[in-house]
């Protein structure tokens, strides 16, 4: 058995072999540990550690197990415990001892280390590139519905007319800073640990440097002891992730809501709704629904790893390979999430004739009204109050602002006159023209900005 049982004198019990180990899911970890143990290998080779012949064979052994993996003819033994021991153990059964040479100067603790780093790191650029292209979307979804007013909302009532590309850039922004909590987060990732070994470093003349340059990190770690013991890039990227699977699902639960008979801002594409076994009239906004759904498992992961690590003390303790699935699964699901949410913005449509009635509703232009008072000379906590009774007064009578006569205006105030007629869903968007406002003239520059920003280069 070439499972590492050193001063042990039998096996593992199944169970506990079982309860261990890590292989079912870190099985996943395949392609980094195999870059990293050829990385290691050509070191060893370079600082003669190893010969140039071992390495080359061990460097040949690794990229066929590689192959055998991907064929699908790789036998994960569960025994085995982990990736890092599936790999060496087959790689000394195909090549002999010498396989048992590319462990020199190296712990599965720094390997691990290195391994999830590798793998945060790749996450991190697809998870950009995710969330770029969802922004395209959102861009083209603006673009093509530039005139489009639509309520804006304040605690869920109608409250001012807003453009909907204006609501749109808004979650433009959000995924904007989602993306550059990603970059930042990468820094942190960007660190090479090999050379850490169990704990206290490694007791042979290594060249840290060269293996950051091999595997494209910029800096390598500074504490041995840190380095094997840490977990926050890991903690970093799901922070990220649930903020960003925390704006999805805001935009989720705006889906729902536009999507009900009730608003009927939108129509989702078919074939992103699902239909009811029971009931033949119902188009379901499921996916919205289950990203909304899924940003609760994703929180679950961030923190059942703050929880794991918070009593630990260092270096290494077992506990830490409870990172993956959390892990992996958040990387899964943000990925996902996005993928399913460009197609779904690229294929909905705008019903702009119910979005332009529901501005209609409301009394939207109540601030309007008191914004003309103050331009008259009224204070604006005044015209506040006199815009308020107004709009009690047309509820009363079940008329809108434009279904009054300057008479009944003129009760409420004598500032009113038949200018007042001018204010308009059209005038009320012009006025906001300040940088970030609704302002057709502003939403185009902010939509110009994000267009450059995104532009595929
Ligand atoms: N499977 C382990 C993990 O994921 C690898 C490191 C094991 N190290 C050890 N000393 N048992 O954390």
């Amino acid at each position: 058995m070439s499972h590492i049982r050193g001063r042990f004198s039998k096996p593992a019990d199944k169970a506990v072999a079982q309860y261990t180990a890590s292989l079912p899911f870190d099985y996943r970890l395949y392609p980094q540990d195999i870059t990293g143990s050829i990385a290691h290998a050509r070191m060893l080779a370079k600082q003669g550690i190893i010969t140039d012949e071992e390495a080359a064979k061990i460097i040949d052994g690794l990229k066929s197990i590689q192959q055998e993996i991907e064929q699908g003819k790789f036998n994960f033994k569960t025994e085995l415990e982990d990736i890092h021991m599936a790999i060496e153990s087959r790689l000394i059964e195909n090549i002999g001892e010498v396989g048992g040479k590319l462990h020199t100067a190296r712990s599965r603790n720094d390997q691990v280390a290195l391994d999830m780093r590798l793998f945060t790191k790749e996450a991190i650029s697809d998870t950009i590139n995710g969330i770029r292209g969802f922004q395209r979307a959102l861009l083209d979804l603006a673009g093509a519905n530039k005139d489009v007013v639509m309520p804006g909302y304040t605690h869920l009532q109608v409250a001012q007319p807003v453009l909907l590309a204006h609501h749109l850039l808004a979650y433009f922004e959000m995924l904007q800073r989602d993306v550059d909590r990603f970059n930042d987060c990468l820094k942190r990732v960007d660190v090479m640990p090999l050379g850490s070994g169990a704990l206290a470093g490694v007791a042979y003349d290594m060249d840290r440097e060269f293996l950051a340059k091999e595997l494209g990190f910029s800096k390598v770690s500074q504490n041995s002891l840190d380095a094997v013991a840490d977990r926050d890039f890991v903690l970093e990227y799901e922070a990220a992730a649930s903020i960003g699977m925390m704006h999805l699902s805001r935009l989720a639960e705006e889906i729902v809501l536009w999507s009900s008979a009730d608003f009927d801002f939108i129509e989702l594409d078919e074939a992103y709704a699902t239909g009811s076994s029971i009931m033949p009239q119902k188009k379901n906004p499921d996916v919205a629904e289950l990203a909304r759904g899924k940003t609760g498992r994703v929180y679950g992961s961030l923190m059942a790893l703050l929880t794991t690590m918070k009593g630990l003390p260092l270096a290494y303790n077992r506990d830490m390979q409870e990172d993956k699935q959390g892990l992996f699964d958040t990387v899964d699901t943000l990925l996902s999430t996005l993928e399913v949410f460009e197609g779904m913005i690229r294929t909905l449509k705008i019903k702009s004739g119910n979005t332009a009635r529901a501005v209609e509703r409301g009394y939207t232009l109540a601030t309007d009204l008191a914004d003309y008072l103050v331009k008259k000379g009224e204070p604006f906590r005044t015209a506040h109050d006199i815009v308020g009774r107004l709009v009690s007064y047309a509820a009363e009578k079940g008329k809108s602002f434009a279904e009054l006569s300057i008479n009944e205006y003129k009760k409420f105030s004598t500032l009113f006159g038949e200018d007042v007629r001018k204010i308009s869903v059209k005038s009320s968007l012009a006025a906001r023209d300040v940088t970030g406002g609704t302002a057709p003239k502003q939403v185009e520059q902010a939509l110009a900005k994000a267009r450059k920003m995104v532009a595929k280069v």
